[in-house]
Parts: structure tokens; sequence; C-alpha cells
């Protein structure tokens, strides 16, 4: 039997760390995919090696299919398996279920939700054909991942299968309170395919808690009991735990490529282009979560109520293209253009346009050198997981000379609060403070917070979340590290 340090990786998700693009009629290329969740596992892969099983990305054949990931994978290093989807599929499971059901419900936005039993019966299917992909590469020594809410119901399948594996799952974004959950249509079913797991993850104390008392509260003879820093949670026969890990970024190779010779030339460019101004940086995927438009109207009282920031600050609003088959991003996106005009046409004066706005995803050097020249991150999602372009800003500032202003709602706040400046993204004038106190912020004040931002996040990082993870899984309870959790609620500033 392999020893746990050096068991085979698996891991699950719905998203490949490549998806496939078309360039023509019958051409397509691997692009790198977006979001938290890649950027995170990539480097555990590239460090541990293993096995990634996640959707190709297309919905129709693709002759080439096995041997371009086939390449991808002697590139990277580790296995890529794709498994593929139908439009159909795509649609119901993928857009449907997963992005218009549990995503928005999720993030307690529930005005955004669509319930529709198809939906559903899709998401059944789907996590099947994942199970079956997955038992046909695993063996029971190996260490399984699974991730994220696309993917809940992959472990009942397993245990259909009879099999046996250890089956670990982590969930990137937040779990519900129980008033919200109660909502969702399938709730029992949810529940009952999440306790199938042999330990479930999420990101924040607020979200094990959460779902600890939704269990409670629906699931029949069931019981609850601590173990070490753990919740052990018996149904029937089977035991699952229950922990709350946050999830890092590999800081140390962030902090070393943000001072790269060609990342050093562009920060030059942007540094001396904009001299004597301060950039606040905005960079989500298109995302209703985000808080965009709360974000451009907190810019815009900034801009009104201390005009002696105008022509010395820039909103720089990245917005990185994302789910643009579902209705309401399409909408967000024309929303957010609608502000970024209205602002830039009340506020710009020769010389001087207040919001800079890009809607791509960009080249990671560019990412780097917008992150490095930008004085003040603004990252107010209305609800996150976690909010892993908070970390990165940090790691990517070695002069310690930036600040961060956190959204409460961010599973960030939890690690970042004390030192970054927390508000409540929905009050747009407390926004609008807190972007007036970093632009004025004296920088010994500053660099004495980004300090200890940045010592959290070399400490807390995506290795030490590995680490405490499969600790876990393998039930070492003993050293596991206890989390202290900072209560955003408690940190007013105006
Ligand atoms: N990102 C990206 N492409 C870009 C800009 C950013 O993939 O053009 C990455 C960014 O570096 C970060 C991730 O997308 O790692 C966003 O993660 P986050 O946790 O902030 O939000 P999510 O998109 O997962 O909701
Ligand atoms: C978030 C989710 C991930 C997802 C990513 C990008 O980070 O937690 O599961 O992969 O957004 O979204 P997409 O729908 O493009 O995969």
């Amino acid at each position: 039997m392999a020893s746990e340090a050096t068991k085979r990786l698996i891991v699950v998700s719905n998203r490949l760390p490549y998806v496939l693009d078309r360039q023509a009629a019958d051409k397509w290329v691997l692009k790198p995919g977006s979001g938290g969740l890649v950027t995170a596992l990539l480097p555990v892969l590239r460090k541990r090696g293993g096995i990634w099983i996640g959707w190709s990305g297309a919905t129709e054949a693709i002759p080439d299919l096995d041997n371009m990931f086939g390449k991808a994978s002697d590139e990277a290093g580790y296995v890529l398996k794709p498994v593929s989807l139908t439009k159909e599929e795509v649609d119901r499971y993928y857009h449907g279920y997963s992005n218009e059901s549990v995503w928005p419900l999720f993030h307690d936005l529930l005005s955004e939700c669509v319930f529709d039993p198809e939906y559903w019966d899709a998401y059944v299917k789907v996590n099947r054909r994942f199970a079956e992909v997955l038992a046909a590469d695993c063996d029971d020594d190996d260490f399984v991942w699974i991730h994220d809410y696309q993917l809940m119901d992959v472990a009942h399948h397993m245990r259909d299968m009879c099999r046996s594996t250890t089956l670990a799952y982590f969930l990137h974004i937040p779990f519900p309170s129980p008033d919200i959950f109660m909502k969702l249509p399938e709730r029992n079913a949810v529940l009952t395919s999440l306790l199938a797991y042999d330990l479930v993850g999420f990101q924040t104390r607020r979200d094990r808690r959460n779902f600890i008392q939704c269990v409670r509260m629906l699931v029949q003879n069931t019981s609850v009991r601590p173990e070490g820093h753990l919740h052990v949670i018996r149904s029937d026969d089977h035991e699952t735990f229950v922990g709350n890990f946050p999830i890092g970024i590999d800081a140390d190779s962030f902090a070393a490529s943000a001072i790269e010779p060609e990342v050093e030339e562009r920060v030059a460019m942007i540094r001396s282009r904009y001299a004597d101004r301060q950039i606040v940086l905005g960079l989500d995927r298109l995302d209703y979560t985000k808080g965009i438009p709360e974000r451009l109207r907190a810019f815009a009282n900034l801009l009104e109520r201390f005009p002696e920031v105008r022509g010395r600050i820039h909103l720089f609003q990245v917005v990185v293209p994302s789910r643009e088959e579902i209705p309401k991003y399409e909408e967000l996106r024309v929303e957010i253009e609608r502000l970024v005009g209205n602002i830039n046409g009340r506020y710009a004066e020769v010389g001087w346009v207040p919001v800079h706005y890009f809607y791509r995803s960009l080249p990671s050097v560019e990412l780097l050198a917008i992150y490095r020249a930008s004085s003040i991150a603004l990252i107010t999602p209305l609800k996150d997981g976690m909010n892993l372009v908070a970390k990165e800003f940090c790691a990517c500032s070695p002069d310690e000379d930036s600040v961060l202003i956190l959204s409460q709602f961010a599973g960030a706040a939890a690690q970042l609060g004390r030192a970054a400046l927390v508000v409540n993204p929905y009050d747009v004038e407390q926004t609008a403070d807190a972007i007036y106190n970093a632009f004025r912020m004296t920088q010994s004040e500053r660099r004495y917070r980004m300090r200890k931002l940045r010592r959290n996040i070399r400490t807390q990082n995506v290795f030490w979340w590995v680490d405490s993870f499969m600790r876990a899984a393998f039930k070492e309870l003993r050293d596991f590290p206890m989390l202290e959790e900072y209560i955003p609620e408690h940190y007013e500033h105006r």
C-alpha cells in the first residue's frame, strides 16, 4: 500500500486548466482556463504530478482531442483526462443547475436563481459520467480530490459502483445559511450527496457551520461530534469529516514573477504614464457576485464627494469574460459598460479619464504589471468563497506600498481583515470613504498593513492548504492547525 504522503493524486473538477478554443471551422487550440480554482490547483499538480480529470470545454466530437491533451500532459508533467459533454448536457448541467441554480443560491443571490427539474436530472447524469471516468482510472490506494459545486454528486455514484476509495471534496464557493439553502428544491438530495464523501472541506468557519446546521435541520438520523478541529457527521453507517481550509496561492511564485525584467519594464512604463496619479484596481471575472456595479457607484460617489481626487486617481476595471451564454451575465456586461460610460461622461476632463475599462483576459505579464503598478486594490464582492485576486495583489506588491480594500463578504476577509480596509460592498459611501482613506494613507501605514498581509499570504499559501487538507483526509488530527479567523463584522473604520 502507498504511504499517505506519496499516494497518487487524482483531481476531478468541472474545468481542466486548459479549454478548447475554436480558431476556425476545423481548427481547435488549447488555451489556459481562468478563475480561482484553476489558479489554485495548477501549482499543486505541477509539484506533485498525478491525474486531472475535467470537461474538455467543447460540446462536439474533436478528432484530435486525445492527441492535443496528450501533448499538453507531456508539457504539464501530469495527466490531463478530458471528459466529453454534449451541448444539451452543458446547457442543463453547467449553464443550468451549476450556474443558474447553485451558483447564485450559494452566493445568497436568490433573485438570480433559476430552478428547473430538468437541470437537476442533467446534473445527476453528468456527475455520474465523471464518476465513471474516475472509477476507470483510480485505484483504492489513490488520493481522490473532487472540487466545487459542479460535482457535489460524484461520491454518491462512486458508492453506487461499490468503490471504497477515500473521496475528499472541497467547495470553493460559500455554503449558504439554512434560510437560503432551504429554497433549493433538491436540498435533501444535495446534502445526502455531500455526505457520501469521506472529507468535505469549506473555505471558512462560517461555511462549515452553515453546512452542519443544514444537515442537522434536514437530514434524519445523523449525529455530529467535534474531533480535533474537525467535525464528524455520522449518517447511517458512514462518517464524513468536515472542516474549513482557506485556500491560498503560490505566493513565492507570484512574488518572483512580479519582479521579472519583462514585468519591471511594463510597470515602469505604466508608472511613467500615470506619474502622480494613483491607480485603483478592480479585477474580476464577469460575475454578478463580484459587486462591479456597486463598486463603480462607489467610485462615482468618491469623485462627487471628494473633488480633490479628480485628476489624481484612476479606476482600472478589468473584467474577464465568463459564462457569456448565460443571459444574466450578458445583462451585467451591458450594465457595467453603461455605468462606465456615465461616470466618464460626467467626470472626465481634458487629459484625465476616471475609469479605464478592459473587457478581456490578460496575459500573465500584463496581469502582474497591473497588480504592481496599482496603489489600491478594490476587491468588493457581494459574496465570494475566497477571492484569490486579493491575495495575488498583495503577493505582487514587493515594495509593500499599496492598500487592500476588501469586502467583508469575501472569504479572504477571515484571514486578511485585520490589515485590509474592510467594507460592506452595498454601502457605497463607506466604500468611497475607504478609497479616500487609502488614497491619503501615509506610507508607513501602507507598509505596516501590507507587510502583515504578505506575511499571512506567504504562510497560509496553497501548499499549506493542500497539506492541511490532506492531513485531515488521512486523519492526522492531532497536529491539525488551529485557524484563527477574523470576524469582519467587528471592524468598522469610519
Ligand atoms: N485571472 C485569469 N485571467 C485573467 C485575469 C485573472 O485567469 O485575465 C485569474 C486571477 O489571477 C485569479 C482568478 O482568475 O487567480 C480569479 O480568482 P478569484 O478567486 O478571485 O475569483 P473566481 O474567478 O474564482 O470567482
Ligand atoms: C469559480 C468557480 C470555479 C470555476 C471558475 C470559473 O472560481 O469556483 O469552479 O471554474 O469560477 O468559472 P467557469 O464557469 O468558467 O469554470
